[in-house]
């Protein structure tokens, strides 16, 4: 096993020789595809992959899809009230239910040849097969929808694709539900604004910049500056960094006075500071005080990773009267600094194509332990 944050940054803060360097990846790990399909194999497919809110889905029918790893999947909330997940494929010939990324649907409709599916993922009327064929009938065709794992908690929903996978959410989240999902009450927030895109970059390197603030005095000079983080204790799949403010860290400096407030029950250290972690693989989740935001990475070849960005408020914050005069000012804030780290990230992958190896400084903690992380699970499946 890889040691934790919290020994490694002893081990580097406490050396006498401020001039220690660990040493990033080989640089073939973030470029070369023979890499990637190990990673694909040993840290995404086997993965809880996080798909969206609970709050995303206030009814039945409400369903959101996502791609992730090649896979289209939709996310809906059946007539029981349980989120279910299933692969975006008709059981006919194989068309994709649905090119919406969001909805609200009693049923699917292939728009090929029109077979539906319920809420549950049954096939409910079958086109081609004679129009009195009974739904008894169609359930002995076994031509349901394809279900894919799908867990809730904290008002998180993922998904996972790999079908033998035994790890419930739960356990695979290790202390960060207790120490920060519920602490910032995550089950109220509901998300404003989302987008997608894709980015030329390796998904490490992204991973990486989340998780080092040496950058923000250079990069975000404007709109962040000076942010100094202490690692977080954590287990299992996720890690992290906290950064205590007074001031919200979600605006721009110039406009940190005009802050919503802190919540009900966002009490302790979550209505003190901002954690900034990282639920393994690709998952990065801020939460801050009073608003929350994701920058979900996930991979698409070893130089091209999809994005999935997403801006989250409270209940009681989305019902101020003032909520759409203030929140705009979030809204420029974040996408700046996204902005600045996506370009900061394609940057540094043109330089990395020459293959010299990079090092982390003594002040890059947490990101040298992604990095020591993901060279660990890679030797433990067998791979050099
Ligand atoms: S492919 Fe979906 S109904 Fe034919
Ligand atoms: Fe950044």
């Amino acid at each position: 096993m890889t040691e934790t944050i919290s020994s490694l940054h002893t081990r580097v803060e406490g050396g006498c020789d401020k001039t220690n360097l660990s040493k990033m990846l080989r640089p073939e790990c973030y470029i070369d595809e023979h890499w990637f399909e190990r990673e694909l194999q040993t840290i995404h497919f086997p993965a809880w992959h996080f798909a969206c809110l609970s709050t995303s889905l206030p009814n039945v029918g409400s369903f959101v899809s996502r791609r992730f790893l090649e896979r289209s999947v939709i996310v809906v909330r059946s007539e029981d009230g349980i989120i279910r997940a299933f692969l975006n494929t008709c059981r006919h010939r194989g068309a994709p239910l649905t090119s919406e990324s969001c909805g609200k649907n009693a049923y699917f409709r292939c728009p090929f040849h029109k077979w539906s599916y319920d809420t549950f993922g049954n096939l409910t009327s079958a086109p081609g097969l004679g129009g009195s064929v009974k739904r008894s009938d169609l359930k002995k065709l076994d031509l349901n929808l394809v279900p894919i794992q799908c867990e809730a908690v904290a008002g998180l929903v993922f998904i996972n694709l790999n079908k033998e996978n035994e790890m419930p959410l739960e356990v695979y989240l290790g202390n960060y539900i207790d120490k920060v999902a519920l602490p910032h009450q995550t089950q109220r927030m509901h998300c404003v604004q989302e987008k997608s895109y894709a980015l030329t970059t390796n998904w490490k390197l992204y991973i990486e910049v989340d998780m080092e603030t040496l950058h923000t005095n250079f990069v975000h000079s404007r709109s962040i500056g000076s942010q100094p983080v202490k690692p977080v204790e954590h287990d299992r799949n996720w890690f992290g960094v906290y950064h205590q403010n007074s001031l919200s860290p979600a605006l721009f400096p110039e406009k940190r006075n005009l802050a919503f407030p802190t919540p009900r029950d966002v009490i302790g250290e979550a209505a003190e500071g901002t954690h900034f972690s990282v639920i393994l693989p690709g998952f990065f989740i801020v939460t801050a005080p009073e608003v929350m935001w994701w920058i979900q990475k996930t991979p698409i070849s070893a130089t091209r990773t999809s994005v999935n960005v997403g801006y989250a408020f409270h209940d009681e914050t989305l019902a101020r009267h003032d909520f759409n005069e203030i929140a705009p000012h979030y809204f420029e804030r974040l996408d700046q600094v996204i902005l600045e780290d996506d370009q900061i990230c394609e940057y540094q992958l043109e330089g990395l194509s020459n293959r010299v190896r990079g090092h982390f400084t003594p002040v890059e903690p947490v990101a040298a332990y992604f990095s020591e992380l993901i060279e660990t699970r890679l030797l433990e499946a067998g791979y050099e």
